[in-house]
């Protein structure tokens, strides 16, 4: 399992300096949507990367995970679904949750109304740019103009859903759809991270329990990733992990996530009416690197516009989490990682590159 950026070079020690606010960008849906575009500004053009082969099938498919079985009143359903979504956190980091409960007509709307957001006239959306990283409803472009050096191919709305709950006023029909959205979702994410604390021997509410889960911050990230004319040039958004303790994704039907996967980068295909799960940097802090977070990317294509819509999952924003004592061995320091409130964990990956596993790494404390 990789732990650094597929570049091949250290991480660069991100800081908690506050960037100078971003420049005024043209989305890249206005871009896209430009006249006559065949190719894209030598800004968009990202570093090949020569470490990983990019893979377009395996055989081994993604884990999927039975939702209803985990919840199950059957003992030995759950039991069994628990060791999977061990070996699924162990193998992938990554996995397909099935039978969830939340209404198919529920995550296409939410799909449906994030595009109305993104149609919206530069002028409407801009009411929605933000001015710190922390700011609780943001629309931009790239990930973070002021720092990244190459711009990705990618909008995003990014939204904090709990413990109090944002949205845009426009599209009227935002509001009413991400609420329901974001509880539906949050009762799905509670059970999973149950599952995974009994997975690792922990009782059950133990990373409930370590976390403040009950005021868990919840950010919604919708992404836009228009068509490409030079698709193989361009990043939609670079390989990293996500800050939290799980994301659950959404998507329209076209293809673009990839995993890194024994190296490899893998295409994840859209199940419908299933979320892609995903753990974060806060379970490898509680579960001390039994289950580690996981390189993802995604990558653009010429023909479709592609929507995905992440739920990222963390502590409560004032909470420190430590790896769980129980689980070090001998010999083992339970400061292995220096505890940092995950709101300034969340402060410190949104100010800076996008950059691997960079973050996770700033807090680890080495030799220890
Ligand atoms: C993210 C993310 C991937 C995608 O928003 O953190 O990894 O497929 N998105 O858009
Ligand atoms: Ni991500």
């Amino acid at each position: 399992m990789a732990t650094t950026a597929p570049t091949g070079s250290p991480p660069s020690p991100p800081s908690l300096t506050h960037p100078p606010p971003p420049r005024k960008l043209t989305s890249v849906k206005a871009l896209s949507e430009s006249p006559g575009l065949s190719s894209i500004p030598s800004i968009y053009t990202f570093p090949k990367q020569p470490n990983h082969e990019p893979v377009s099938d395996t055989k081994e498919p993604i884990p999927t995970i039975d939702f209803s079985l985990l919840i199950s009143s059957n003992p030995d359903e759950r039991s069994k679904t628990i060791r999977e979504l061990g070996k699924a956190c162990r193998d992938w980091g990554f996995f397909m949750v099935t039978n969830h409960g939340v209404p198919e007509r529920m995550m296409k709307a939410m799909i449906e109304v994030c595009r109305e957001f993104f149609e919206l006239t530069e002028e409407e959306k801009g009411e929605s740019e933000g001015k710190h990283v922390l700011d609780p409803i943001r629309y931009g472009t790239s990930f973070n103009p002021s720092v990244d050096k190459i711009l990705y191919w990618r909008d995003y709305l990014k939204i904090f859903q709990h413990p109090a709950f944002h949205s845009p006023s426009n599209p009227p029909s935002f509001r009413e759809i991400a609420l329901d959205y974001s509880k539906r979702t949050r009762g799905v994410m509670k059970e999973i991270v149950r599952g995974i604390s009994e997975s690792l021997g922990l009782e059950d509410k133990y990373i409930e329990k370590a976390s403040n889960l009950e005021n868990c911050l919840q950010i919604m990230i919708a992404n836009l990733y228009p068509p490409c004319p030079q698709p193989e040039l361009a990043m939609g958004l670079p390989a990293h992990s996500d800050h939290g303790l799980l994301t659950l994704l959404i998507q329209n039907d076209t293809v673009g996530l990839q995993v890194l996967h024994k190296d490899k980068w893998v295409n994840i295909y859209p199940i419908p009416n299933s979320f892609l799960a995903n753990i974060g940097d806060h379970i490898e802090i509680l579960s001390h690197g039994k289950y580690k977070s996981v390189l993802h990317q995604a990558v653009v294509n010429d023909r479709d516009v592609r929507i995905s819509i992440a739920l990222a999952h963390g502590p409560a924003a004032d909470a420190a989490v430590s790896p769980a004592p129980m689980l070090l061995e001998d010999g083992q320091n339970p400061l292995a990682y220096r505890a940092m409130k995950y709101k300034e964990y969340v402060e410190l990956q949104q100010s800076n590159k996008l950059d691997g596993k960079s973050c996770l790494e700033h807090i680890r404390n080495r030799g220890i």
